[in-house]
């Protein structure tokens, strides 16, 4: 299937704007500020499916497929691959839309993984009744 079929998978978590002071000498935008925004789509759906606090632990693979441009709009769709008993793998993937006249491409995808931790930083079980709402999504 070519990118063009493509649709983002998963919930749209977080969208920005990459700015002049985002980008390298060559006026692409870091990687590290790709992966940046990653972390933090990736938190924010953690934390709202586990309700509290998560910790990234490992980032397991990532490509980098096109470069990202100042003014390009980012968009970070998660989503839950595995639940564990403390922890959430999550696939993520960043789609680039430059302006509305265009389809947006997908530049960086990867799979990251947060771990649930109380206020102590310490990990946390996640609920039951978190893996049950997981297992009824999974189920549709
Ligand atoms: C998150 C933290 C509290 C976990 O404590 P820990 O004692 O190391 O935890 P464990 O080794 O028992 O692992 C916890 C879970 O993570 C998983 N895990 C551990 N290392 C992993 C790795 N490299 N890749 C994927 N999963 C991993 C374990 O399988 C376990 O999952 P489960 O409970 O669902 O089965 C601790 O590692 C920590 O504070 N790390 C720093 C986090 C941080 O600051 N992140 C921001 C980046 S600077």
């Amino acid at each position: 299937m070519s990118d063009s079929q493509l649709k983002p998978e998963g919930t749209l978590s977080l969208q920005t704007i990459a700015m002049p002071a985002d980008t390298n000498w060559s006026g692409d935008v870091f990687g590290g500020w790709i992966v940046s925004q990653m972390d933090l789509a990736g938190a924010i759906h953690a934390e709202r499916f586990t309700q509290g606090r998560c910790a990234t632990i490992a980032i397991n693979q990532m490509t980098f497929l096109v470069p990202v441009k100042v003014g390009d709009v980012i968009s970070c769709y998660t989503k839950i691959l595995k639940l564990g008993n403390t922890s959430i793998q999550m696939q993520i993937e960043v789609w680039d839309s430059h302006d509305s006249s265009r389809a947006a491409k997908r530049v960086t995808e990867g799979v990251f993984t947060f771990v649930a931790v109380d206020v102590k930083g310490n990990k946390r079980q996640i609920s039951e009744e978190v893996k049950q709402k997981y297992l009824e999504s999974q189920a549709v």
